[in-house]
């Protein structure tokens, strides 16, 4: 009665029992469908279906069983092990769809979206047109010179002919540098680089216009700055006259101003002899508010004509404060105000609006000033 045991019950065999096997199945099924990132998935995978997984040891044991219960236990556990698989591979699609999906979604731009400009500056309409006037002397040859702003009394006032007892030289008129009695102060107008540019060249002909900050002990207020500018323009050669000036003048306000007309007006500078006012055609009436109460022109409160500057035949002390000999030599200048030919040019109406900063007034004006 004894040999060996044919009736061997594969049942017996634990890992490969038809109840492991699904709860091994189900197990591996409810892990990866929890897997929520592909890299628990990644884990779910070592665990159900890597070579220490429960199933893998288990289809290990199908050479263990005699051969007649081998065929069944393996198409079970291949069937167990084919399901995880598959499970794996749905859930691993599954997930990397999802997980490129909320990639896309975080890296989306949504070109509809208002962005913030960054504030682009604009240039001050004073240095546009300080450079549009330079540039206009350039084209004709002349240079640009810069003079200082703190400047002796001797500069500006001696050499220019103001006596010492010009008004213009007092407290109220003129910023003057503690000491007083140092004789220095910031520069009351741009015509001290007349000096500068003659005792430098020496030797005519001179041809320069000197755009710079002029001061004074003026009031804030909308027709007045303490601090302003001008362009000083300054031709010295044999045989200049007063036609030249003209000349040059009325091309210099036809290049800022397009086609109007130059009017001069005698006047008294120390400086220049003779000397002129020169004012600009009303850019607004053109004149046809002059006598006419029904048309009235504020711009020029109907006198046909704004006053732009100063200028004259150069004074022949000047020219020998200059070391020039003025039996030689002569020529003319002028200087204009910034500020004012900007609101000539544009309607600007208020002085304040060119010191204030904002950024409105400089972009409005910019494209007349351009
Ligand atoms: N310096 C004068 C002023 O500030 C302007 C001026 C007038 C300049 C006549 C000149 C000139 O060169 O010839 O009011």
């Amino acid at each position: 009665m004894s040999g060996p045991n044919t009736n061997f019950d594969p049942v017996q065999v634990t890992p490969l029992n038809a109840d492991q096997v699904e709860a091994m199945l189900a197990e591996a099924l409810a892990a990866i469908e929890a897997a929520g990132n592909t890299t628990d998935l990644k884990q779910a995978r070592i665990a159900h279906a890597g070579d220490r997984s429960p199933i893998a040891l288990a289809n290990r044991e199908i050479g263990a069983l005699p051969p007649q219960a081998r065929k069944e236990a393996g198409q079970r556990v291949g069937r167990a092990r084919g399901e995880i698989n598959a499970a794996i591979a749905r859930r691993e699609a599954e997930l990397k769809a999802a997980e490129l999906e909320s990639q896309l979604a975080a890296e989306a731009v949504d070109v509809t979206v208002p962005v913030a400009t960054a504030p682009v500056g604009a240039p001050h309409p004073v240095t546009a047109l300080m450079d549009k006037m330079s540039e206009v002397f350039l084209a004709l040859g002349w240079e640009v010179v810069e003079g200082p702003e703190l400047e002796s009394e001797w500069f500006n006032f001696d050499a220019l002919n103001l006596g010492p007892d010009h008004p213009a030289r007092a407290l109220q008129d003129t910023l003057w540098i503690d000491p007083v009695a140092d004789g220095k102060c910031l520069r009351t107008s741009t015509s001290p680089t007349q000096l500068h540019t003659m005792l430098e060249r020496r030797e005519p002909p001179i041809h320069v216009v000197s755009p710079g900050k002029v001061f004074r002990a003026d009031e804030y207020d909308a027709t007045h700055l303490p601090v302003f500018h001008q362009i000083e323009g300054l031709c010295i050669d044999k045989g200049i006259g007063m036609a030249h000036l003209r000349g040059t003048l009325d091309h210099f306000a036809r290049a800022l101003f397009g086609d109007v007309r130059t009017r001069l007006r005698p006047h008294y500078f120390p400086f220049t002899e003779p000397s002129a006012e020169v004012d600009l055609e009303c850019f607004v009436c053109h004149g046809e508010s002059v006598g006419n109460p029904a048309r009235p022109c504020r711009t020029c409160r109907s006198e046909g004509w704004i006053e732009w500057g100063g200028c004259g035949v150069v004074n022949p002390r000047v020219l020998v404060a200059a070391g020039i000999d003025p039996e030689v030599y002569s020529g003319f200048a002028f200087g204009m105000g910034v500020e004012r030919s900007v609101m000539n040019r544009n309607s600007a109406t208020d002085l304040r609006d060119f010191v204030e900063g904002d950024i409105r007034f400089s972009r409005s004006l910019l494209g007349g000033a351009r």
